[in-house]
């Protein structure tokens, strides 16, 4: 039987796409973007239509759960997310999951529809994976150093974890709620994972994603469960012993064995060309293609980049990968 490898792009909806421009110059609020079902679900599916993508990700972002939970989110044009920073679970709303969830009704709306316009494709829910959330919210926003959440994990440890725990019975209920409106897979984004190691790293991301993966596993066998705890380099093995994954997205720096375990373990491998490739474009870029497509030729392998796509991205280098992907027929 003739496969292809399937193929998605993180970001795939976003700033280099002239239509999800159009759309987003005439809302002044990222955030209500996000809660415009209509609109969401429009530009869900405009990366489908432009290049024909096998997966569809819900447009929305994983600052949502730090609104939901009252603190203040907003997003300023050319600086990315601003977050009135907390210091304590104090300064939250968080007793009421319920109530707080309420407040993300129009996500799970937009779900609805794309679930209904889906056709063939798979669509993908996410939420953040729960100490990237609590970096953005101790941060304030994105931050070089990262020295708020580090301080905070160690001067207030306990804290730290009562924060993270919220977080976790946040996200799980959420994921829950996009799964009964209709998502074949759940994301979780870690994108900070890569700050982290050892005790931490076991006790901040493999603990907090474990309990989500084994939260979603009970909750729906037919739901698929992508991980993405990036920068994890040699944490990765320890992340796919101990949480269950159905597919594992990685960065472009991972040990070469997690290519066999994953194999053993019929996990997926979800990834990795560097979106810098993929601006850059030209013969790098056929190639770069090509390389990824050999070394996971034995694995179960879905292509993707190793992180979000660059609003500097030009759009025909999109459709040059689509259509290198296309050709790459394994028998
Ligand atoms: O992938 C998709 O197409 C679906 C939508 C999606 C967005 N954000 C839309 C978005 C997803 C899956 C995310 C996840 C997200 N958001 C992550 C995890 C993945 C990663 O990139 O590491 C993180 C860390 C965030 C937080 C966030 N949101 C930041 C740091 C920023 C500003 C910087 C940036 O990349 O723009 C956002 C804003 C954001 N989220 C935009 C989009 C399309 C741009 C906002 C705009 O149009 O002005």
């Amino acid at each position: 039987m003739l496969q292809k490898t399937p193929i998605w792009f993180m970001r795939q909806a976003g700033r280099y796409l002239p239509e999800y421009k159009e759309i987003r110059k005439k809302e002044k609020n990222f955030l209500d973007l996000c809660f415009s079902p209509e609109l969401a679900a429009k530009i869900s599916l405009q990366p489908i239509v432009r290049f024909n993508f096998d997966f569809i990700i819900l447009f929305c972002d994983i600052l949502v759960i730090p609104h939901a939970l009252n603190q203040k989110v907003q997003f300023k044009p050319n600086h990315g997310p601003l977050l009135n920073p907390i210091s304590s679970i104090h300064d939250l709303d968080y007793r009421n999951i319920r109530a707080n969830l309420q407040k993300l009704s129009p996500v799970f709306e937009t779900v609805s529809i794309l679930r209904q316009q889906k056709k063939e494709k798979k669509l993908i829910g996410f939420c953040g994976g729960p100490f990237t959330v609590m970096n953005y919210m101790i941060e304030g926003g994105s931050s070089k150093e990262h020295k708020k959440i580090k301080a905070f994990i160690k001067r207030e440890a306990k804290e730290a974890i009562n924060l993270i725990r919220i977080i976790t019975e946040m996200s799980i209920e959420y994921l829950k709620l996009q799964i009964d409106y209709g998502v074949d897979y759940v994301k979780i984004f870690e994108s900070w994972a890569g700050l982290l190691e050892a005790k931490e790293y076991y006790k901040f991301i493999i603990e907090p994603n474990k309990e989500i993966s084994e939260s979603i596993r009970k909750y729906s066998r037919k739901t698929k469960i992508i991980h993405f705890p990036r920068g994890s380099k040699s944490e990765y093995m320890n992340f796919i012993q101990d949480v269950y994954c159905d597919v594992i997205a990685i960065d472009n720096d991972f040990p070469e064995k997690l290519i066999d375990v994953a194999k053993e373990k019929k996990i997926t491998i979800q990834g990795n060309l560097n979106p810098i490739d993929l601006v850059r474009g030209g013969q790098n870029l056929e190639n770069k293609t090509k390389e990824i497509l050999k070394k996971f030729k034995e694995n179960n392998h879905i292509f993707n980049l190793s992180h979000g796509v660059l609003p500097e991205t030009p759009i025909d280098n999109v459709h040059k990968v689509k259509t290198i992907i296309d050709k790459n027929e394994i028998t």
